[in-house]
């Protein structure tokens, strides 16, 4: 048995197949489709291909092996150019294509030049300038007899500017632009010649839609709290504001709050909370929104230990001295709390607790009898409860009789 070391018989089957491929030079083309670009490659004998794909600086770390003989590159707006390497397996020729990503950034009511260079200016005299968003349509026709915009010599909305018409540096001005001017345009002697290569992307900026402040406004002090900032970009096209991110300007009452650029604002609510009102705005490039209408913060706290006025004099045991049969009161019982407390009194007798005599949180005047131990004011707030107590101290009268 000859034993061959593996070294050797990997060379012998790389000899093998390089002696059997030829360097095959495939035709690239590229065709740009709602904010993405698709290279398409001439069919070979080969059934994959491998691909890396460039985009500005940034290549590709592995090849990718494709079945199909188009490849699709998305969001091609975040880039100026994008460069494909096809090479048919085994291969180590390069077969490359760039595509550069024209895209001209603008305002509604703004004026523009657009321009790009044709591969070539049809020798039949008749260049389409198309636009392509949500349908396609032709914007005008440059023929050996003029320029037809839609039929008519002229029109106020757009101007073709390169003299002499036939040049193949092909330049025209938008006016008054809109929302609606958005898009893809590109020319050619017919609209598939069009979506081929080249062209301009025209990006129309509008201020994100103003936002909504969501999140948890009752929140339990010294608990903290997120607020969400939420807005849109209306930009034009979708394919191009998709792929933003907005940033956020936060405010208390008419003030900027420090840095804060995330959508969420986080915030540890103490009492003094409840004035505060809280807007924010978001911001794309240097357009920014209309304010957020404003929130304010609703704080839960209390009940502090309440408050009874006025104080009782107390004796140095601590209680409200009173003979049987004189009148105490009245009494009033605070509690700070948001929201409010209920306030309730309630007496203890020889019998336990019962309901004492009062009126929204006043202990109304009343005669003392001797069995009362103590008048005690609860502030309940649901979940909790704080109670303050007059201890009395009750001075029976005895009647000796006769
Ligand atoms: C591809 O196949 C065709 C016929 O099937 C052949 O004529 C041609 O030479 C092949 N090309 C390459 C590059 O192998
Ligand atoms: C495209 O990107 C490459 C880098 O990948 C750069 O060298 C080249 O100049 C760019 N071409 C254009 C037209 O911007
Ligand atoms: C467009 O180009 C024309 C001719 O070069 C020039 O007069 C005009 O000011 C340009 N318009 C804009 C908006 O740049
Ligand atoms: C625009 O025309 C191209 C080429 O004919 C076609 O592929 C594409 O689907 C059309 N787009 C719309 C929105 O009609
Ligand atoms: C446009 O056509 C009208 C006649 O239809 C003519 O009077 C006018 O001079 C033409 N304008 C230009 C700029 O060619
Ligand atoms: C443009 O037209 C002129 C005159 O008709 C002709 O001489 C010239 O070659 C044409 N240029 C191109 C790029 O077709
Ligand atoms: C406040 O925080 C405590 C502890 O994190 C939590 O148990 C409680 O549910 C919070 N209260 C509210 C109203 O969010
Ligand atoms: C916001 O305004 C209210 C009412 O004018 C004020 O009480 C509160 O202290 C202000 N908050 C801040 C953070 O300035
Ligand atoms: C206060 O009392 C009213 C009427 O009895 C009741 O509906 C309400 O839920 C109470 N509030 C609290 C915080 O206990």
């Amino acid at each position: 048995m000859v034993k061959l070391p593996p070294l050797k018989i990997l060379f012998i089957i790389k000899c093998g197949l390089l002696s059997f491929v030829h360097s095959q030079h495939l035709q690239i083309s590229t065709r740009f489709m709602s904010g993405n670009v698709i290279f398409t490659w001439t069919p070979s004998n080969h059934s994959s291909h491998f691909i890396l794909i460039t985009r500005d600086t940034t290549r590709d770390k592995i090849w990718t092996r494709v079945t199909d003989t188009q490849y699709t590159v998305r969001d091609v707006l975040l880039y100026d150019n994008i460069t494909i390497n096809v090479r048919t397996p085994g291969s180590a020729t390069d077969n490359r294509m760039a595509y550069n990503v024209f895209k001209i950034k603008i305002k509604v009511g703004d004026t523009v030049n657009l321009s790009w260079t044709a591969p070539f200016f049809p020798v039949a005299g008749l260049y389409i300038v198309y636009h392509t968003y949500r349908e396609n349509r032709t914007v005008f026709r440059i023929e050996s007899s003029g320029v037809s915009y839609g039929g008519y010599n002229q029109s106020s909305k757009y101007t073709y500017l390169t003299r002499p018409c036939n040049s193949t540096n092909i330049m025209f001005e938008i006016r008054d632009i809109t929302l609606d001017d958005a898009g893809y345009y590109n020319g050619g002697s017919n609209d598939e010649a069009a979506w081929s290569g080249g062209g301009v992307v025209l990006i129309v900026h509008n201020k994100p839609s103003k936002p909504k402040i969501t999140g948890d406004l009752n929140v339990e002090v010294n608990n903290a709290t997120s607020l969400t900032c939420s807005s849109q970009s209306t930009s034009v096209p979708d394919y191009y504001s998709k792929l933003l991110t907005l940033s956020h300007t936060w405010l208390v009452n008419e003030t900027k709050m420090g840095r804060e650029i995330r959508d969420t604002l986080r915030l540890k609510v103490t009492k003094d909370f409840k004035y505060n009102k809280y807007s924010c705005t978001a911001t794309e490039d240097v357009m920014e929104s209309d304010r957020s209408d404003p929130v304010q913060i609703n704080p839960l706290y209390g009940p502090d230990r309440p408050k009874i006025t006025p104080e009782p004099v107390l004796n140095v045991n601590g209680k409200l001295t009173v003979r049987e049969g004189e009148t105490i009161g009245p009494f009033v019982c605070i509690a700070d709390c948001n929201p409010p407390c209920n306030i309730t009194w309630r007496v203890q007798g020889s019998d336990g607790f019962s309901d004492a005599c009062s009126e929204m949180g006043t202990l109304l005047q009343q005669a003392v009898q001797r069995d009362i131990q103590l008048f005690q004011c609860i502030a309940d707030r649901g979940d909790k409860t704080l109670k303050q107590s007059i201890q009395l101290d009750v001075q029976c009268k005895y009647f000796i009789g006769i």
